[in-house]
């Protein structure tokens, strides 16, 4: 199959990208490398720099590439920035998308995979989280991808555009080959800064909060490997070809891990002593999220492969080793 992947050289993106060129498909990238590393880019993908939101440049990928099928990985997704920039934040997630959508539109191409995110639930009704529970973004960074899964439905509805939006919970860890993985700026994720301060780049880890209602008091998270993330969209785009039906899943290890855990994880993994303290807790973090993913496992027959927290620190600790500067600049 010929994927056209847009945000192609992200963190999800550019381990999706590595896993379609292994299973044998062909890929067209398309970033405007804001946030991007074109040092990502597996050197068999086809790579165009350019915006979403750009009629033409969108115009010329579908013309120039026969692209069976679309997954949009294209997105800001900072959740402290999208409550003070949110307009930021609706301008490229969600208008980026709609262009995409347009240009798909005028190419005839009518299958997309979306990436979406465990921040659509905002604060969770119950634990684990499953994909029929009500949906209350908390920030601006959810309710954009939110709002991309209703304009999904009423695309599909009208033109006929079938879908499947993924909800990752905590997406971690780094491919096998430690050749790509996590290099974000401003990095904002717990097991980046943890291996950060294990590498000495950073004094100490700041723990937000030990007064949650939780067993060690710090939150609880669902890590899942990138790879396996990576994974499920191709998984998807099998299925719409399949039975051309859209739907949203939830991707989790049904596993949640607190902070404190991660960080002890951490240093047995590295041999590191990280030091960590504990800090006010951070405005807006959920004290559990936990995904139930058997839709995905039943209806994709997806099965994450990296499932135990010291295989997601592993990887990821290979790629932090090996690259302590992140991609070249
Ligand atoms: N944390 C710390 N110290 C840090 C960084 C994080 O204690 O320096 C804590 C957070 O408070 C949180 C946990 O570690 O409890 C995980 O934090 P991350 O920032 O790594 O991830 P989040 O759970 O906040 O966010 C992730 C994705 C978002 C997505 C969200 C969905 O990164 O893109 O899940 O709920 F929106």
């Amino acid at each position: 199959m010929n994927v056209l992947v847009c945000g192609g050289a992200g963190y999800i993106g550019s381990h999706t990208v590595y896993e379609l060129i292994e299973q044998g498909h062909s890929v067209v990238v398309a970033d405007n490398l804001v946030k991007g590393h074109r040092a990502a880019v597996h050197r068999e993908a086809k790579f165009y720099k350019g915006d979403l939101r750009d009629a033409e440049f969108l115009d010329k990928v579908f013309g120039e590439n026969n692209i069976d099928a679309v997954i949009d990985f294209a997105a800001f997704s900072l959740v402290g920035e999208s409550v003070t920039e949110p307009l930021k934040y609706f301008d490229n997630n969600v208008y980026g998308t709609i262009r995409l959508l347009e240009a798909m539109n005028r190419a005839g191409v009518k299958k997309i995979v979306f990436s979406s995110t465990a921040a659509t639930y905002g604060e969770p009704e119950s634990i684990p989280i499953v994909e029929s529970d009500s949906t209350v973004p908390t920030n601006p960074y959810g309710e954009s991808k939110l709002t991309v899964e209703k304009i999904l439905k009423w695309s599909d509805n009208a033109y006929g555009i079938k879908y499947v939006a993924l909800r990752y919970f905590n997406a971690a860890g780094a491919h096998i080959s430690g050749e790509i993985g996590e290099d974000h700026d401003p990095e904002s994720h717990l097991i980046p800064i943890i291996l950060q301060t294990a590498l000495g780049k950073r004094e100490r880890i700041a723990i937000f909060g030990d007064d949650y209602p939780t067993p060690d008091g710090t939150c609880i998270r669902d890590y899942i490997h990138i790879t396996d993330l990576a994974d499920a969209h191709i998984k998807a785009i099998e299925k719409l070809f399949k039975d051309n039906t859209s739907a949203v899943y939830n991707l989790g290890n049904g596993k949640g891990f607190s902070v404190k855990e991660v960080v002890e994880e951490a240093r047995r993994v590295t041999g590191r002593e990280i030091k960590a303290v504990i800090e006010d807790r951070r405005p807006g973090d959920p004290s559990t999220l936990i995904a139930s993913s058997e839709k995905a496992i039943k209806e994709l027959g997806w099965q994450p492969r990296f499932n135990t927290l010291s295989q997601i620190i592993e990887t990821a600790w290979r790629w932090h080793s090996s690259h302590p500067n992140g991609y070249e600049k």
